[in-house]
């Protein structure tokens, strides 16, 4: 039998500022999302929490994209948003970017990730979370667990991954995606891919059989809204084992920590910090941005799970590595490379104050020549 397994999240509040979700908050998304587990609609569902945002993760047979699944998740984030308000939490709502659920859940405010998928003898996959970030922050270790072979070293040995991986890669500003197979366009897509402000993985299929191995949500709330409307904090499905690569391949790349957009008003470069659950609630200068790795084994529809992956103090290391590296950027102040480039900047505030300066500006050579001349005349008299 195929399922679907939806990861669907949204900030609708944080407690305090944009450090964590409210437990009142996260219980009432859950009851009313349980609901439709009850009563057959879905098959079983999962809580996650990262920072300020909450995910659920459930699975059904209703296929991607589906307005039923799409609707119980509007109207459950609907719901905590109720309590969000009532407890005044911080930005009772803020993904939630239209009045109206108009169908489909994507391009509304929420993330999604979704895959359907045939049911393995046995079917473990890791959800991945992040806060403080962008959906960009998994192109790099998205290259390094299917097409690294130094990361993943079933890429080389295992008969199913040996003729690598095909990756779908979305521009987010015109919309358009091209799919780039691996090894053989492995330079191609590092071109496209390190380009992160423009360019992320949105799937991931292993070509030896086409079947679907990650995918990740990407939708960018501020070409969205047309404004600054906080960063859009990602989540990403990766399937592992027998085929895909194995739980410990997907997880070594956040042993190494690199630099990813957000922190502080999405406006900053920082170190993607792998934390444990309990651990995800970024508070040092708003972060720095952290990710969990919930891992779960799916049985007819239902998850067993989820397992803290980054509970494992194997990842101590990458831990303490990330806070040097987030002292060394924080050092920078609100100068770049912490700050976004300018480019990076064009839903803030920065624009605004461009225009406020902007017949201010003079042609410096022009006015060093008037200078000299009034200094000539006042020589002369
Ligand atoms: C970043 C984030 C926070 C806020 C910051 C200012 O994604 O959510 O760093 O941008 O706390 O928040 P406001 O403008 O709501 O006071
Ligand atoms: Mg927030
Ligand atoms: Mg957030």
């Amino acid at each position: 039998m195929k399922i679907t397994l939806s990861v669907i999240k949204a900030d609708i509040g944080g407690y305090v500022g944009h450090s964590a979700t409210h437990p009142e908050v996260v219980a009432e998304v859950e009851n009313y999302v349980r609901k439709e587990v009850d009563k057959g609609t879905l098959m079983d569902l999962k809580m996650l929490t990262c920072g300020d945002d909450i995910a659920m993760v459930v699975t059904h047979t209703h296929g991607t994209d589906s307005e039923i699944v799409h609707r119980i998740a509007w109207e459950a984030f609907e719901a905590g948003t109720e309590v969000a308000k009532k407890l005044k939490l911080y930005g009772a709502g803020q993904d939630l970017l239209t009045d109206a659920f108009s169908g489909n859940i994507k391009g509304m405010g929420p993330g999604v990730a979704e895959m359907e998928f045939e049911e393995r003898p046995s079917e473990p996959v890791i959800v991945f979370f992040a806060d403080k970030t962008s959906p960009s922050a998994w192109n790099l270790p998205l290259y390094e667990m299917f097409a690294d072979p130094m990361t993943t070293a079933g890429l080389v040995i295992d008969p199913k991954m040996h003729d690598g991986f095909s990756f779908e890669v979305l521009d987010l500003f015109s919309g358009k995606a091209v799919k780039l197979t691996t090894p053989a366009e492995l330079y191609d897509l590092l071109a496209l891919i390190g380009s992160v402000e423009k360019y992320v993985v949105k799937s991931v299929y292993r070509n030896f059989d086409g079947e679907i191995a990650a995918t990740a949500s990407t939708q960018r709330l501020s070409l969205i809204a047309g404004q600054y409307v906080g960063k859009d904090d990602p989540v990403m499905i990766v399937r592992a084992q027998s085929g895909f690569p194995a739980v410990g391949e997907i997880l070594e790349p956040f042993a190494k920590p690199w630099i990813v957009e957000g922190w502080m008003r999405g406006s900053h470069n920082g170190p993607l910090m792998p934390v444990s659950f309990k651990d995800a609630r970024p508070s040092r200068f708003d972060g720095p941005p952290r990710v969990i790795a919930a891992g779960f084994q799916i049985a007819e529809g239902k998850l067993i799970g989820p397992a803290d992956l980054f509970y494992d103090p194997a990842f101590d290391s990458a831990r303490r590595k990330a806070q040097r590296m987030a002292d060394t950027l924080r050092r920078q102040g609100i100068f770049e490379p912490h700050r976004l480039p300018t480019e990076e900047m064009e839903y803030t505030t920065l624009p605004k104050i461009l225009k406020k300066l902007e017949n201010r500006f003079y042609d410096i050579e022009e006015h060093k020549l008037d200078q000299d001349k009034i200094m000539e005349k006042e020589d002369m008299d």
